[in-house]
């Protein structure tokens, strides 16, 4: 090809699992599919400039976040593209300049890797098209997320909205370990603009990454239990969203978070993501819930947020809820509303 430079830029969201990813096997392959809900606002835009260089021997890019130069974000660049570089033939061929910026406050405690990753995959994808390739849109979103999946797991599921599986399920045409899918099946209307405010209970450097947590997956006690009950809980799922039962996705959602963590908390070694304040947030939630007749539940990632998910029409009375009760027990009283969305897009 005869390119010698350009940039693409892509916005990128991050998502919240539903029926929750927690162990793989080699190559970023998941040992159970998982379910999630694509956010909106909460997105990491990135821009990758691309440049020929003289010698293909290695790898040669500069990453920024802010415009400030991260150089401690290279390793994990550099393992992606060595990951990856059997699919992207041209990555040795140019030094790229990788421009992000995240809406959410850094160091918030909210992974980025999603979003990221993500839209790194995207911006690497728009090269392959503009270098060589005919491709249609939708093989273009297959192999993105194919890619992102190997720079962070649950990155693949970013890139549509707004339910996305990954990994192989009996029930779920089309779903596949490589990459994620778009939900093909009918959503009730009660899920429509579902909301999710982020409780940011702890910024701090989480204690155990969710790569150390997969990896003690492995031989675990229970693991074997837990993937088929993740196979169980999406079937279930797939009724719970058609049907709109909002109590049963309640009792489904929250039960996943909390195995997520149980599943932490039973590995050896052990480890608790949990913060008090998790925990007297869950508890707040539990009495609003039973007072109110509210439809609102929570789940978490890998850490001490709390993700507050509630249906559209509870929106004002929710958010009084979490402003008068929840706040509290937030760092420096921060939280981040977001709603479901529909995915990456090219800025
Ligand atoms: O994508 P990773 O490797 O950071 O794993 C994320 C795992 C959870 O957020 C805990 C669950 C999920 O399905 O997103």
């Amino acid at each position: 090809n005869s390119i010698d430079n350009g940039s693409f830029t892509w916005s990128s969201p991050s998502n919240i699992a539903l029926v929750k990813y927690w162990g793989k096997k080699e190559h970023q392959i998941p040992e159970n599919p998982s379910i999630s809900f694509t956010l909106n606002h909460c997105k990491t835009t990135t821009k990758v400039s691309f440049s020929k260089k003289e010698d293909a021997s290695g790898f040669s890019f500069d990453v920024f976040l802010d415009n400030e130069k991260k150089d401690d974000f290279k390793p994990k660049i550099e393992t992606f593209f060595k990951r990856i570089d059997v699919y992207l033939p041209f990555l040795k061929d140019y030094h790229f300049k990788i421009e992000t910026t995240n809406t959410f406050p850094h160091s918030s405690g909210i992974a980025s890797s999603a979003s990221g990753m993500s839209a790194l995959a995207l911006c690497l994808m728009s090269i392959e098209e503009e270098l060589s390739l005919d491709i249609s849109k939708e093989d273009f979103t297959k192999k993105a997320s194919f890619l992102a999946r190997l720079g962070s797991g649950s990155a693949c599921r970013s890139l549509e909205g707004d339910l996305v599986v990954w990994g192989k399920h009996d029930a779920i045409t089309g779903s596949s370990n490589l990459y994620g899918v778009k939900y093909p099946y009918q959503v009730h209307s009660k899920f429509k603009n579902y909301q999710d405010t982020i409780l940011l209970v702890d910024k701090g450097e989480k204690q155990v990454s969710s790569t150390i947590g997969h990896n003690l997956m492995h031989g675990h006690p229970f693991a074997q239990e837990r993937f088929k009950q993740a196979h169980t809980n999406l079937s279930y799922m797939i009724s719970i969203l058609k049907e709109g039962d909002l109590d049963a996705f309640i009792a489904l959602v929250e039960s996943e978070a909390l195995t997520l963590h149980a599943m932490m908390m039973t590995s050896m070694p052990y480890f608790i993501l949990m913060k008090p304040n998790t925990l007297e947030i869950i508890n707040k939630i539990w009495e609003y819930r039973k007072s109110t007749g509210s439809k609102i539940c929570f789940t978490l990632d890998a850490g001490a947020n709390v993700h507050v998910l509630y249906p559209e029409n509870e929106a004002t009375s929710v958010l009084e809820f979490i402003q008068n009760e929840l706040v509290a027990y937030c760092q420096n009283g921060q939280y981040i509303c977001d709603v479901i969305g529909l995915g990456a897009s090219k800025v």
